[in-house]
């Protein structure tokens, strides 16, 4: 069964529609990507499910229940945690002090989540005193999904992860993502870096001007030909 179930979902801005009725399914366990040009509504498609914007239409399903336009801080009470894509860390708080953050919903600190995170990203172990905006491009997006998982969702929501950062530590954030996935948490991911979320993804969904164009297993988008040509680079 589908943990996540969007129907026919539209949303935007002011009077300015921009998701047109889009579906997105994502089952638990799974890890699922979402891709599409710049401008296709990725984002905004992301901040409807979470309950950041209004759903103008559409319903959205989580675990059998209805979340559609709950706020944020609710939609984290049932499971799913959001990570977006700029200002997802405090800078001027340590790196303990935002994992704490992360975990406002709680009335304490969850000290074995806590311990989870830090196994997961030792280097936040290790820079827990550090003041975040001193990090790292690769280590705040680590410090970042640390944030999310700290009240142990069932699914997280990631906007282009691996935005701004070098090669190789796009590969470290992927690997950290199939194994955040591995371990039981779904992921439903935004990326620009369509080829290689592919190849990690179970699944995928390509957005374009806010509606479906395509989705399969991460494989059948690779393989299908007019997703290479148009979504990734031919
Ligand atoms: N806060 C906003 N106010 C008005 N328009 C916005 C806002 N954010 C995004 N848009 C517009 O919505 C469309 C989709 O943007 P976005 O969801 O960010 O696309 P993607 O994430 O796929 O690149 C774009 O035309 C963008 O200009
Ligand atoms: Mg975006």
């Amino acid at each position: 069964m589908a943990i996540l179930e969007a129907r026919d979902v539209e949303t935007g801005y002011e009077d300015a529609k921009i998701i047109h009725g889009v579906d997105v399914d994502v089952y638990a366990d799974e890890l699922v990507t979402l891709i599409g040009p710049n401008g296709a509504g990725k984002s905004t498609l992301l901040k409807a499910l979470f309950g950041m914007i209004e759903c103008w239409d559409g319903t959205v399903v989580f675990n059998g229940e209805d979340i559609t336009n709950l706020e944020p801080h609710r939609v984290t009470r049932k499971g799913i945690c959001y990570v977006p894509q700029v200002d997802n860390i405090f800078p001027s708080l340590t790196v303990y002090e935002n994992l704490r953050m992360g975990a406002y919903i709680l009335d304490d600190v969850p000290e074995a989540a806590l311990h989870d995170v830090y196994d997961r990203f030792p280097v936040l172990e290790e820079r827990k005193n550090q003041v975040a905006g001193t990090l790292s491009g690769g280590q705040r997006q680590m410090l970042a999904m640390g944030r999310g998982l700290m009240v142990d969702p069932d699914l997280l929501f990631i906007d282009e992860p691996s935005a701004g950062l070098a090669p190789e530590l796009v590969d470290d954030v992927f690997e950290k993502i199939v194994e955040i996935r591995d371990d039981g948490t779904a992921v439903l991911f935004v990326e620009q870096n369509a080829r290689k979320a592919l190849q990690v993804s179970d699944r995928g969904y390509v957005l374009e001007m806010g509606r479906n164009q395509f989705e399969g297993t991460g494989d059948e988008l690779l393989e299908n030909e007019q997703v290479e040509e148009l979504y990734l680079g031919g």
